[in-house]
């Protein structure tokens, strides 16, 4: 248990930092303070990325770890007259989700201004429109003030960026509860991994990317930069173990270990799983005891799928944390599947040698 209570704090100063698209400093500051100490090296590239270092015991086979810091958001797009601030998105945002949330702004000396998404009241829509989905351009955020000034007198104004106002909490058993479960539960998996690695042959380089919400930016440009021999991605991934969805739809379940995906996305955009890699960590769970599903994914992809794509290419695995009511704010996960994720990181990390790599895979020219 008392291991557990580690990750869970770990997931909750993750979840709860600010961190949209492209303004990820605080949760990024998190990030790094944890690393340090227990890498060689820990660096921040140009676009944000942070990047830890651990050396290998030979062989000099370069192994990424990936999971994304970003979170979805808004930016602030137009404030009126009376003080009333509206939104454009960051990231996929399903509409209803959005009104009745309480954010958080970003404003320019770095504190948090906090408001509430509103509407129109309902008693004054016409009929048809009471029974319409009130879109994201008609919500505004009430600050409380009354005029144009007095917002831009709080350092907010056009770009500002915006998150939810949401506290992690533990639900019943081992279910944690929050907004930006996608994806800082994959960086605690990856952190947590990366503070147990020991006497693994392979030189780890931990990616903890920006800017995976808006075209998987961050990675991109990490993985050129290391020139990994293999990819690991960790995020979460859809679980429709609930009513309404089918057996035969069902993607994962929260709570049967961690997903490894077998292809995500659709046609050019997506990431088939290189077949020898998926069978290594299907191995590697089943020798650890450690429960996973296979899954596939027919919309959304990860950062393995650019990851895949780099340089000459890289031979890359997603492995998914199921996790319910993604893109909102009551993101709903396992903390034994984050648990089992960081486990099956560092089994399969340790049978990633040199040995394997050329038997399987082959030598690089
Ligand atoms: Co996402
Ligand atoms: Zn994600």
């Amino acid at each position: 248990m008392a291991r557990s209570d580690g990750l869970y704090d770990l997931l909750k100063r993750l979840t709860e930092a600010f961190g949209i698209s492209g303004y990820e400093d605080e949760v990024r500051g998190v990030i790094v303070e944890e690393l340090r100490g227990a890498a060689d090296k820990v660096w921040v590239d140009r676009l944000g990325n942070v990047i830890a270092y651990k050396k290998g015991s030979g062989g000099g086979l370069r192994v990424l770890w990936d999971a994304h810091m970003d979170e979805i958001g808004f930016f602030v797009r137009y404030i009126d007259d009376k003080g009333f601030i509206y939104l454009s998105p960051v990231g996929g945002w399903w509409d209803p989700i959005v009104l009745g949330q309480r954010v958080r702004i970003l404003t320019d000396s770095g504190s948090l201004v906090y408001g509430v998404v509103g509407s129109k009241p309902p008693h004054l829509l016409k009929q048809e429109e009471r029974e319409k989905v009130v879109p994201l351009d008609r919500l505004f955020v009430d600050i409380g003030a009354s005029s144009r000034e007095e917002v831009e007198k709080l350092g907010i104004h056009v770009g500002s960026p915006v998150d939810l106002d949401r506290e992690t909490i533990r639900l019943q058993g081992d279910r944690v509860t929050g907004k930006a479960m996608d994806d800082r539960a994959g960086v605690a998996a990856i952190i947590e991994a990366f503070k147990s690695l020991d006497g693994q042959e392979a030189d780890v380089y931990l990616v903890a990317a920006v800017q995976e919400e808006v075209g998987l930016k961050g990675a991109r440009v990490a993985a050129y930069s290391l020139s990994p021999d293999i990819g690991l991605a960790v995020d979460v991934t859809t679980a429709n173990d609930v009513p309404g969805a089918e057996p035969k739809e069902q993607v994962a379940r929260v709570g049967g270990g961690p997903a490894l995906t077998v292809a995500d996305g659709r046609a050019s955009s997506g990431l088939i799983t290189h077949p020898k890699l998926l069978r290594l960590l299907e191995a590697a769970a089943r020798e650890a005891g450690i429960p996973y599903q296979l899954s596939i994914l027919p919309g959304g992809t990860t950062d393995g799928a650019v990851i895949a794509l780099t340089r000459e290419g890289v031979p890359t695995a997603t492995i998914s944390i199921p996790t319910r009511y993604i893109h909102s704010p009551v993101e709903v996960l396992s903390l034994s599947d984050v648990e089992y994720t960081a486990r099956l990181l560092v089994e399969a990390t340790k049978r990633l040698t040199r040995e394997w790599y050329e038997r399987e895979i082959g030598s690089r020219h």
